[in-house]
């Protein structure tokens, strides 16, 4: 865990995590960067903790030191959000230090009780309360429900425009603790946050694109100079850079996206995989770009990402027991779930004697009100022959064209 200024009064505490699945599930290769921040008037408050310092009080205590904060000044600990990468050091800090005040949401109240067993010396806020530090510090609280949770709110300092939304504008990413802000960054390195960003936001925030979309206009109406989230770099020079991104990618959710096609594709014994290199060769002879994974090897973790930035998307897969091939109609059913609605599709695929896929697909599609408008789709008993490639190569520009058109412009 290291230290460092953000600015006049206000340090960044952060940590990073690697060999972890965020949220035991989302791959995070290049690591995650866990942020908390300390906020100095003549009192002195704690935004969000991290659970990812080793939870040794003196690994805290050594930080404070260094920042000249004695743990004692710690008034008040405000928590944004609830979920346990910001609120699970709490435990930790307690053996630190006993009588502290916590500012947070009235929805977060019954979670505290519920995971820490904290029950007193908490001051529920709402949108428009405000917390004064002294020395012409105060902190304004917005709610922002359910980014991610439904408790979620963000704090804001007015003395220096400093905005803390927590999960939101966050993104994966381990953070250099020499250069945590975008000031102090190349180009490349902010291009580099902003791809771990789209994966984040494809995995962890991307059901909640409107309640997103409602903290955004939130937003706007502060005068916001920093934004410091959770997790990624802290937007110093250019937080509106992070605005529009997260703007772009509330929009891609709702459709339409890049002019991308996702080609998500499965086979047991190669009869689809046959028609799988002709479609992409059609979909890419009219430039447009595709992002191809098999499944089940690719994680969903990515495939949701895919998915994300594509305006289209390609599902290639057999029949099996009558339904869909299973991993197929699962990854489906993820997509479905994360409410990342509104694309152009085309299904292809082999069956031997009944077919069956097309079926689930319809249901899964329905079900999860996907709004997915698909091409026409082909289906070949076993292996597909001249014409049916034929077919398929013509979806395949079909589609590729309909995407152009509709696309967002990058
Ligand atoms: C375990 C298993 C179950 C299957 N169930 C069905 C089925 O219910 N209906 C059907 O028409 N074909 C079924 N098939 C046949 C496959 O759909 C067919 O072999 C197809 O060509 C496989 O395509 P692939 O090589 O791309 O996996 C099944 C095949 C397997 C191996
Ligand atoms: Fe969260
Ligand atoms: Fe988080």
């Amino acid at each position: 865990m290291r230290a460092t200024r953000v600015s006049e009064g206000i340090y960044r505490l952060s940590a990073n995590v690697s060999n972890i699945l965020f949220e035991g599930m989302w791959p995070v290769p290049n690591g995650v960067a866990m942020n908390s921040y300390i906020v100095k008037g003549e009192k002195c408050a704690i935004i969000d903790g991290v659970c990812a310092w080793d939870g040794v009080p003196e690994t805290l205590l050594a930080q404070l030191d260094e920042l000249e904060i004695d743990v004692r000044d710690l008034d008040y600990v405000i928590i944004n959000h609830m979920e346990p990468d910001h609120s699970g050091w709490l435990d930790a800090f307690r053996n630190v230090r006993e009588d502290f005040i916590i500012y947070t949401s009235e929805r977060a109240r019954p979670l505290l009780e519920a995971f820490y067993g904290i029950t007193g010396n908490i001051k529920l806020v709402k949108s428009g309360d405000t917390l004064d530090l002294g020395a012409g510090r105060v902190l304004a609280f917005e709610e922002i429900p359910n980014v991610h949770w439904p408790e979620t709110m963000a704090t804001y300092d007015t003395k220096s425009g400093t905005l803390f939304p927590c999960d939101a504008f966050g993104s994966f990413g381990a953070v250099d603790n020499d250069a945590p802000y975008d000031d102090t960054l190349q180009e490349e390195q902010i291009e580099f946050f902003e791809r771990e960003m789209e994966r984040y936001y494809a995995n962890i925030v991307t059901s909640f694109s409107s309640a997103t979309q409602k903290a955004i206009e939130k937003v706007k109406g502060l005068d916001v100079k920093v934004i410091a989230p959770g997790h990624g770099i802290v937007w110093r020079r250019d937080p509106g850079r992070v605005i529009r991104s997260y703007t772009r990618l509330t929009g891609y959710s709702q459709g339409p996206a890049r002019a991308e096609i996702a080609v998500l594709w499965g086979s047991m014994y190669g009869m689809t995989e046959m028609a799988v290199q002709p479609v992409i060769d059609a979909i890419e002879s009219q430039k447009v770009k595709t992002r191809v994974h098999r499944i089940p090897e690719s994680h969903i973790g990515y495939v949701l990402d895919s998915v994300l930035q594509s305006s289209g998307v390609v599902l290639a897969m057999p029949t099996y027991e009558y339904k869909m091939f299973p991993p197929m109609a699962a990854v489906l059913d993820e997509i479905g779930k994360k409410k990342i609605v509104n694309r152009r599709a085309f299904r292809l695929g082999s069956y031997g004697w009944s077919g069956g896929a097309q079926k689930e697909l319809d249901e899964i599609v329905t079900r999860n009100k996907m709004k997915w408008e698909f091409l026409e789709p082909v289906e070949f008993k076993g292996r597909p022959t001249e014409e049916d490639v034929a077919r398929i190569r013509q979806r395949g520009i079909e589609l590729a064209r309909a995407v152009k058109s509709w696309a967002l412009a990058d």
